[in-house]
């Protein structure tokens, strides 16, 4: 191993780089398993939603309407970007403005090819949790 090379992997083993300290959340359930707890009701107001981490590195879209509560994985089917939570009644993606029902996942306006994948979620007294 070259010198340049043993400094680089100090350098990231001091940090944490590389060795999956402070990794990002990846959209999606991630090790999380049926019956976790997502989300406290409270924590998403009717007619809104919230990006949550769930136990382990997932992340999930949470949306709330009069007709219960839904998540979705929230990576846009069109590149992966992380979508926003529904504004003004619709899930926009920051990248390419791929916009999405929140009520269905659906997409209503491209580039996005397709809509957001959902995730079973049930509601047991305050939490919403994974089904
Ligand atoms: S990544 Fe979302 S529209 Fe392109």
């Amino acid at each position: 191993m070259e010198r340049r090379t043993l400094l680089l992997c100090g350098l990231l083993a001091l940090t944490g780089c590389g060795s999956g300290a402070g990794a990002a959340r990846r959209p999606g359930v991630g090790s999380a398993r049926t019956g976790d707890r997502v989300a406290g009701l409270a924590d998403v107001p009717v007619g809104s939603g919230a990006l949550v981490d769930l136990p382990g590195d997932g992340l999930l879209l949470v949306v709330r309407s009069a007709d219960g509560v839904r998540a979705f994985n929230p990576a846009c089917p069109h590149r992966g970007t992380v979508v926003n939570p529904p504004a003004a009644g619709v899930i926009t993606c920051p990248t390419h403005k791929s916009t999405f029902d929140p009520d269905s996942g659906a997409v209503l306006t491209g580039p996005s090819p397709k809509g957001l994948v959902e995730v079973p979620v049930r509601v047991s007294g305050e939490d919403v949790v994974l089904a």
